[in-house]
């Protein structure tokens, strides 16, 4: 992975325009595909606060703009996901409906990988229950 990408991913996913494609079809996902009923059901009817505060917190972690931590203060997301349980079923669903976004949002490349491998690594560490 070069530098570049490793210092400004979120410039080298394409910036705000790239992210909101990827977290619009991210939850148009979720609210479509029958294996992810099991997380869709956790979350409100509108997905529309989801969708922004998704946006914004990649936004800040990639790189670009804290737009979540300046208006929410800092994420502690881990903290943030206790009141759902969150297990390998959960995760794998919300992982699914995300590497399907990925494919269709976001040309191959380096800072497509280097993104798809923090997301894993985060989506597993939000895990809070066993099994
Ligand atoms: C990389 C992993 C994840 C990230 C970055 C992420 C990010 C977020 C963000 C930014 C919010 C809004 C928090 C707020 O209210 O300020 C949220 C809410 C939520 N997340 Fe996640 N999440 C992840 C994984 C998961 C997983 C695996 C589940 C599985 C159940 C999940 C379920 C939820 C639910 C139910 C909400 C509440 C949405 C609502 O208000 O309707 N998240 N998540």
């Amino acid at each position: 992975m070069s530098e570049a990408v490793e210092t400004d991913l979120y410039g080298a996913l394409g910036g705000e325009a790239a992210l909101r494609q990827l977290v619009a079809r991210f939850y148009a996902l979720m609210d479509e595909l029958p294996e992810a009923y099991v997380i869709r059901k956790l979350h409100q009817d509108d997905l529309g606060s989801a969708r922004e505060k998704l946006f914004e917190y990649f936004s800040g972690w990639l790189g670009g703009p804290p737009l979540y931590e300046s208006k929410y203060g800092h994420p502690r997301m881990r903290a943030r996901h206790m009141p759902f349980a969150i297990g390998v079923a959960e995760r794998d669903a919300w992982l699914l409906c995300m590497a399907q976004a990925f494919d269709e949002t976001l040309p191959p490349g380096p800072a497509r990988d280097a993104f798809w491998e923090r997301v894993v690594a985060l989506a597993d560490w939000m895990r809070n229950r066993e099994g």
